[in-house]
């Protein structure tokens, strides 16, 4: 894994006082533009979705549809978008949750979680984690079960895993 955590590393840009003053930015369009990283990044994730036995794989928009898709079809299972408020078109269920300053709202097609369905969530980032915390509670109140939860980067100092280990109920939290 050595290896690969040095090319996902090497392909992650930096932007200082992005998207504000103060906040180091990660991006991850330098890697997204090297098929030889992006194809890695896909591989190791789809190699996730086998091991925890997933039937789905839900992405969180909007970096996760991009990083959640391929791993979909790689490890060839179903992807389920999960959105920001009132782009979905069919009937949803929605699950808010706290910003540091006010909330939000994210939705997914209830038709598309059955309880047959085990979840890999796949996102870019799990900051503090309220997004994937609430991407868990969506999906079991869809009646689905949490397969596990990967992402490409943690940012450790935010304490997102130490909020979602409850959640995850013992379902594994991957970064890679
Ligand atoms: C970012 C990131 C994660 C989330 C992590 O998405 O892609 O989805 O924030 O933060 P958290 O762990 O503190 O919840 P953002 O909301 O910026 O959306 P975008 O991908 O559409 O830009």
């Amino acid at each position: 894994m050595t290896g690969i955590r040095e090319l996902l590393l090497s392909r992650i840009r930096d932007v200082a006082d992005y998207p504000e003053p103060g906040v180091m930015f990660k991006d991850i369009t330098p890697l997204l533009a090297d098929p030889a990283a992006f194809t890695a990044l896909t591989d190791a994730l789809a190699e996730i979705a086998e091991s925890t036995g997933a039937t789905k794989v839900v992405g969180l928009e909007a970096r996760g549809f991009i990083l959640g898709a391929p791993v979909a079809v790689r490890a060839g299972l179903g992807f389920i978008p999960v959105r920001k408020a009132g782009k979905l078109p069919g009937a949803t269920l929605a699950q808010a949750y706290d910003l540091e300053y006010g909330s939000a709202e994210i939705e997914v097609h209830a038709e598309d979680l059955t309880a047959d369905d085990r979840v890999l969530i796949v996102d870019d980032v799990l900051a503090t984690g309220g997004t994937a915390e609430a991407s868990v509670q969506l999906i079991r109140r869809a009646g689905a079960e949490v397969a596990g939860l990967a992402v490409l980067m943690e940012l450790g100092f935010l304490n997102g895993r130490v909020r979602l280990e409850p959640a995850l109920n013992g379902a594994p939290l991957e970064a890679l």
